[in-house]
């Protein structure tokens, strides 16, 4: 039976006037998915851009209706009463968080894609937003075009989630999907940067801070829990080589930038870092720029989420769809979250690459350092085809802590023979257990 006196959200009678902060890849592709399609009780009124002239010359631009007002200074928008909601495309912590908490402070409600400052920042901004009764929302701040966030924050706050694990960083899998077919990394990472889904500096996508922020804001919202960005142990993908993805090929594998995080007791177990995944998980079927996220929940068990994750155009999709569920008056389930301690601790079988100048009793030394650590050799790999004098093998082991691993390498660090640094990357396997 309806309740007749039940408020029903209903489109404000007025249009939800729009100031767009930032007019670049993400700005941009905003404004083209707005005026494309003309959404009712929306209209964009403002755009703040440095150097907004140029701008406004921009083929980009063409899309912009002459009532549009464009700024250089975001204080023409933040406090202003013209101006109901701002959408925040700029990126960076500072001074951008200054900006949305007087705009949150002065009745707006705040859409960003800005993950940096939400995994940082976050729990603060939202703090200021409930204080002044205006949502702030950031769909767009993980996994680009998949609907993450909210499909958890609306659809799955009924589960116990105990631990997701994923991609989220849409030019590493563009990269590792590519290197996996052939392609050579500095190629790649170049088209990445080229079609626009690179960070203005990539080394946040390729040594994993861009994935760390999301994984930070995913277990914020699936977990409960507040981390310490900082915390999360990060790995570099740039350090694989081709020759990587023919031995994880052998272990019928590939290998992809993996962020994961589980529940532990009072902790977090968390880590992002190129993994083996073996080809039969769905995280290894993820080509380009699609990110995948996988929660496990106490009773409703895995629940898989994929598409695009970088871009301007899926990344304009969740700002705009942010947009409009607050428009339309929709709130999303906001339930308390913990400060958890992070360890980067899991329990795993490990993929060790050495590079060695050949002569006899390697096999035996790298042995000993591990047996004398507790790890267990599972298997030896050596391809044909590679000069004595700079040859490539494998060895895996075991499930075990990846700690256990490192005291192992810095060992083998003395060893002569080692032309480089040995690679040690986390096999993932459907049953991992964290390890306190
Ligand atoms: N540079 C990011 C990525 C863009 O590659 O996933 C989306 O956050």
């Amino acid at each position: 039976m309806i309740d007749p006196t039940q408020k029903i959200p209903q489109i404000r009678p007025q249009p939800t006037r729009v100031a767009l902060l930032g007019f670049g890849t993400v700005g941009s592709a905003v404004a083209r998915v707005l005026a494309a399609q003309q959404f009712a009780g929306v209209e964009l009124t403002h755009i703040v851009n440095r150097n907004s002239s140029s701008k406004r010359q921009t083929d980009a631009a063409l899309v912009i209706p002459p009532s549009v007002q464009w700024h250089d200074d975001p204080a023409a928008v933040l406090a202003a009463t013209d101006v109901d909601l701002v959408i925040e495309t700029i990126g960076g912590l500072d001074p951008i968080e200054s900006w949305l908490a007087q705009a949150l402070r002065s009745g707006k409600s705040v859409v960003t894609a800005n993950k940096q400052l939400i995994a940082y920042r976050g729990a603060a901004l939202a703090a200021i937003a409930s204080e002044n009764s205006v949502q702030l929302l950031y769909n767009a701040a993980v996994a680009g075009g998949v609907p993450v966030v909210p499909a958890v924050l609306q659809g799955l706050q009924g589960d116990r989630i105990t631990r997701l694990s994923g991609i989220v960083n849409g030019t590493c899998n563009f990269i590792l999907s590519h290197m996996e077919q052939g392609a050579d990394y500095a190629e790649v990472l170049a088209q990445a940067k080229a079609a626009g889904y690179a960070e203005a500096d990539p080394s946040a996508d390729v040594d994993g801070y861009d994935a760390r922020a999301k994984l930070c804001i995913l277990a914020r919202v699936a977990l409960h829990a507040e981390l310490n960005v900082d915390d999360i142990p990060i790995q570099s993908i740039s350090l694989l080589e081709a020759l990587d993805f023919q031995y994880a090929k052998e272990l019928g594998c590939t290998i992809r930038q993996v962020s994961r995080a589980q529940l532990g007791g009072d902790v977090v177990h968390a880590r992002v870092a190129p993994m083996l995944v073996p080809l039969t998980s769905p995280i290894a079927w993820s080509h380009g720029t699609q990110n995948m996220v996988v929660t496990t929940g106490e009773f409703g068990g895995d629940v898989v989420f994929s598409g695009h994750g970088a871009g301007g155009n899926p990344t304009a999709v969740a700002i705009v769809s942010d947009l409009l569920a607050i428009a339309h008056g929709s709130c999303a389930v906001s339930l308390e979250t913990t400060p958890r301690r992070v360890l980067g601790e899991f329990l795993a079988p490990h993929y060790l690459r050495f590079i060695v100048d050949d002569k006899p009793g390697i096999v035996s030394a790298i042995s000993g350092a591990l047996a004398t650590v507790g790890a267990n050799i599972d298997s030896i790999l050596q391809r044909p085809g590679y000069p004595k004098h700079r040859l490539p093998f494998v060895v895996t082991t075991e499930p075990c802590l990846t700690s256990t691993i490192h005291r192992a390498l810095t060992a083998m660090g003395n060893f002569e023979c080692m032309l480089q640094k040995p690679l040690a990357l986390q096999m993932l396997t459907v049953d991992d257990k964290a390890e306190d």
